[in-house]
């Protein structure tokens, strides 16, 4: 019996060590070596106490039982920790699976997403390049119209009423200005000077108020005659009237003349004028 209760400590001793987690081989043959010590205290005692053997092979069944039963509670104890550890493992996989899934479900919103801002940077560069044409085109018009020369005159012929008639042609000098812009109408000679190469607007309008008295006026560029105006009904109050859009090189002349013999009228009522303007250069 002596014999049996050091087998049990040391059983439980065992079962203390194990559970701080030594390795199962060294605990087996610590065990082995300590049950051949507790036999050889055994094999002393039992000479006086005398056990039997059938008792001696229960007791290390048993012990064997235990020890099995005791590498087994080891081995769930670890399986339980793996088990655990795999169960976390799983979780965080899960966890990723659902991040790449829903990056998955996103992928080809971004991929839109990214086509039209592409799209949308693509149509920037074009508009900025057709806004920085239409700027540049901007200026040179700027420049194009700083550079154009402004012309346009209007003039009435006088407020003393007869002009005429002469014995020879003259140059009718309007002395009535309305307009004079860039100044290329001189009213001391009644003539027009084209400053820049160009197309002119040029019109006139003759009166005439004295009964029997007829009107005859003449448009020239340079000494050419553009046209020769006149009424000769005996009647009061007639009037003649043209225009013509010329094509003018610089320094050209237009003006009118009052023909030999007949005779122009102008009043405060300024009916008889002559007008012009720079439709364009060229
Ligand atoms: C001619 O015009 C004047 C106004 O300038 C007018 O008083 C006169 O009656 C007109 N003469 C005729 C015959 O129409
Ligand atoms: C004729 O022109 C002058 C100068 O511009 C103006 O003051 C006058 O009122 C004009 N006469 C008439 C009858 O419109």
């Amino acid at each position: 019996m002596r014999g049996a209760t050091v087998f049990l400590a040391l059983l439980l001793c065992l079962h203390g060590t194990w559970a701080q987690g030594e390795k199962e081989e060294n605990r087996k043959k610590e065990v082995q070596f300590e049950i051949q010590d507790a036999k050889a205290t055994h094999d002393q005692s039992s000479s006086q106490t005398n056990i039997s053997p059938e008792i001696w092979a229960e007791l290390k069944e048993l012990r064997d039982m235990a020890i099995e039963q005791m590498v087994e509670l080891r081995n769930s104890k670890i399986l339980k920790a793996r088990m655990s550890s795999c169960e976390n493992e799983v979780k965080e996989l899960k966890r990723e699976n659902a991040v790449l899934t829903c990056f998955l479900f996103i992928l080809p919103s971004i991929a839109d997403l990214l086509a039209r801002v592409t799209a949308s940077e693509n149509k920037n560069t074009v508009l900025e390049a057709r806004m920085s044409s239409s700027e540049n085109e901007v200026e040179e018009l700027k420049r194009e119209n700083a550079e154009r020369p402004k012309v346009a005159f209007s003039v009435g012929l006088t407020d003393a009423g007869e002009v005429g008639p002469f014995n020879t042609d003259i140059t009718l000098k309007f002395i009535k200005v309305f307009t004079n812009i860039g100044q290329a109408y001189n009213p001391t000679t009644g003539i027009f000077t084209a400053p820049v190469k160009g197309y002119y607007y040029i019109r006139f309008n003759g009166w005439e108020a004295r009964p029997s008295q007829t009107i005859r006026i003449t448009l020239y560029h340079n000494d050419k005659i553009i046209t020769t105006c006149f009424d000769n009904k005996d009647v009061y109050n007639l009037t003649v009237s043209n225009a013509f859009v010329l094509q003018l090189e610089k320094g050209d002349v237009v003006y009118m003349v009052l023909n030999s013999g007949y005779g122009i009228y102008d009043s405060l009522h300024n009916r008889t004028t002559f007008s012009g303007f720079l439709l364009f250069a060229v």
